[in-house]
């Protein structure tokens, strides 16, 4: 590989939002890793990126912290650093009050939504460290300031998941590493939305060009940890201005 190439880490890259992410960095230029499970996603993924030549998957369950550590040193017997690590990973719980919320689901829910934020976070941001260079993103849903009745433990994770990721750019604060949360507050258009509806929405590709940008700090306040996009108009005025 060219040794100018940049390199990002995609955790989530397989799902719906994530996917808009890894097509924006392949098309930056940059070599981009993404983590897959058992149930291998990867042909879905490289059916939607337009230039799959930099793309590359490894095995690694994120909620399995030894297969994280694993990841990234595989990823470093390729490259010398990481200039990118982006998070798009969890899976909803709903559809009961929370006092009715079976604790099968309340322990799944904690090990898709934290204890796999945790894992990367752990092991990715050690390294950006000891680099004392990269950019780390949290990808968050409105949820994490909003309340809906019977889908309460989406807010609860989405929150988490911000305040997470506000302690990691507080913490960061001594080192070059930039670190932030990224909170969207429309539903994102992705693949299996089908036809895009609601024009107010963000789509997985142009929330990608925002993460891309913000990690070449091509957009307004690259040293505030907490980034709100609050619709397609205001997305396009950032990503297109004048
Ligand atoms: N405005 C919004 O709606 C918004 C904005 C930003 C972020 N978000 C949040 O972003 C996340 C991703 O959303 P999405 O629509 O892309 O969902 P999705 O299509 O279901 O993708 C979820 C991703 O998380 C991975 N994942 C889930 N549980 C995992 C586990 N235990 N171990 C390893 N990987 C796991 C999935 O991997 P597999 O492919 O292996 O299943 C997949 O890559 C959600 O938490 C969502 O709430 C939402």
């Amino acid at each position: 590989m060219d040794t100018t190439t940049k390199t990002a880490v995609v955790a989530g890259g397989t799902g719906g939002i994530g996917e808009g992410v890894v097509q924006a960095f392949l098309s930056a230029g940059y070599c981009v890793y993404v983590p897959v499970r058992e149930k291998d996603p990867s042909e879905r993924l490289k059916a939607f990126v337009h230039n799959p030549a930099g793309l590359r998957f490894l095995p690694a369950d994120l909620g399995d912290d030894l297969a994280v550590l694993a990841m990234r040193d595989r990823i470093l017997e390729e490259v010398p650093e990481i200039d990118a690590v982006v998070v798009s990973v969890g899976a909803g719980y709903w559809g009961y009050r929370l006092h009715k919320m079976p604790r099968t689901d309340w322990d799944d829910s904690i090990q898709d939504n934290l204890a796999t934020h945790f894992n990367v976070q752990r092991v990715f941001i050690d390294q950006l460290r000891r680099q004392n260079s990269g950019t780390f993103i949290t990808l968050v849903g409105p949820e994490a300031e909003h309340i809906r009745p019977d889908a309460g433990m989406v807010s609860i994770m989405a929150a988490a998941q911000k305040m997470m990721t506000r302690v990691l750019a507080e913490e960061s604060s001594d080192t070059s590493v930039r670190v932030h949360a990224v909170t969207v507050h429309t539903t994102i258009h992705t693949r299996s939305r089908g036809e895009n509806t609601n024009r107010e929405w963000i789509t997985a590709r142009d929330l990608g060009e925002y993460v891309a940008a913000l990690v070449a700090e091509r957009v307004p306040g690259c040293d505030r940890a907490l980034h709100d996009l609050k619709d397609h108009w205001q997305l396009q005025s950032i990503l297109h201005p004048g």
